[in-house]
């Protein structure tokens, strides 16, 4: 089967078409065809190492210390299953699924396996693959910081920083779905994508400071890494949560260590993969309060390419990888 590998850190260009055999499923794994992988941050930061400042050591434990441990990128794929093992009873050939592997890793390849009990679900009816595909990362990253971890419910107001980006677009989404109020910050360029995903104010951080003024957000979600509690503490109503989905090592520790009032918080921390957040996005993507704002399209063998796109300050959004079958 044809697949993208790499086996060094580095640019886009690390990645390089490679001839594989096909994966076995064992008794517990599904075998899937993919039909679309993507571009996440987590693909970019396990192709390039660049980590948020402090994370250099976290990421090369993660992804391999002296070169990369898994050399298939694809941290979420959307595709058709065509095996399973002996003991799986949760899907049958010609079931259409999309999954997230994360850190393991192995959407870019025509076939992958995954074990029936990990974050593998059946995709939403009303979505095709290249759109279904884009719903792992971003979605349950947002789900499990704003359901999970910042407690979100309808009222709430919620500011989204990095609203354009594959998180905070699907943030900007679901905090809607939930009932929130939603603010979202963005570039010039980008403020209609993110008034069309529901958001109810749009703010272009580079002209106005999204944090001025006090007692405005009752969750302020950062996927930039711009954001400090010294900086957006006083934004928060009490009570609020300010969720570092992403930030520096200091940042975090500053934030955690920060002295708060009226029962502020500052939470970062890991999202994980989940089976049952697929299954909630999926349905949520079928009731249509959650489509994946996909940008580009490329194909498998311009994998290089997506990358590099992907780094480009006018992407919005998710980045797909269609993959031929056959
Ligand atoms: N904690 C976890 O479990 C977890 C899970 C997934 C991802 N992450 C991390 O979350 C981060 C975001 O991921 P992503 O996939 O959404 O990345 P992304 O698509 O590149 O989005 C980043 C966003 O940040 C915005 N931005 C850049 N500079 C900014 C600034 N100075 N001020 C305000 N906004 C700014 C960009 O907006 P413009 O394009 O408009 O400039 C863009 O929308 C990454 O660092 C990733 O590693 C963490």
């Amino acid at each position: 089967m044809k697949a993208i590998s790499y086996s060094r850190y580095g640019s886009p260009g690390v990645l390089e078409p490679v001839e594989l055999p096909k994966p076995v499923p064992k008794s517990g794994d599904v075998l899937v065809r993919v039909h679309a992988t993507s571009v996440t941050s987590g693909d970019y930061r396990a192709r390039s190492l660049d980590m948020p400042p402090g994370f250099g050591l976290v990421g090369r434990l993660v992804f391999g210390v002296l070169g990369p441990r898994r050399k298939i990128l694809g941290t979420e794929f959307a595709g058709v299953v065509e095996s399973v093992g002996s003991k799986v009873t949760r899907f049958e050939p010609g079931d259409r699924v999309f999954a997230y592997p994360g850190a393991n890793f192995g959407g870019y390849a025509h076939y992958t396996v995954m074990d029936e009990n990990a974050a593998i679900a059946r995709m939403p009816g009303n979505l095709d693959f290249d759109e279904a595909v884009a719903i792992p990362f971003g979605g349950a990253t947002a789900l499990d910081f704003l359901r999970n971890k910042g407690g979100i419910k309808a009222g709430d107001c919620v500011l989204v920083i990095g609203a354009s980006g594959g998180v905070g677009s699907a943030a900007v989404q679901l905090a809607k779905s939930f009932g929130a109020h939603v603010t979202g910050t963005a570039s010039a360029g980008k403020r209609e994508m993110v008034e069309a995903l529901g958001a109810d104010t749009v703010l272009d951080y580079t002209s106005r400071n999204p944090a001025s003024g006090e007692n405005l957000y009752d969750i302020i979600l950062d996927t930039s890494g711009t954001a400090t509690y010294s900086g957006y503490g006083a934004a928060l109503k009490p009570g609020g949560r300010l969720l570092l989905v992403s930030s520096s090592l200091w940042q975090m520790l500053a934030a955690l260590f920060a002295r708060k009032t009226g029962g502020r918080k500052a939470i970062p921390g890991y999202a994980p993969e989940r089976a049952e957040d697929l299954r909630f996005l999926a349905n949520l993507a079928e009731s249509g309060q959650f489509r994946p704002y996909i940008d580009r399209r490329f194909p498998l063998d311009q994998a290089a390419q997506a990358h590099a796109w992907f780094k480009d300050p006018a992407r919005k959004g998710n980045v797909v990888i269609t993959v031929e079958s056959g």
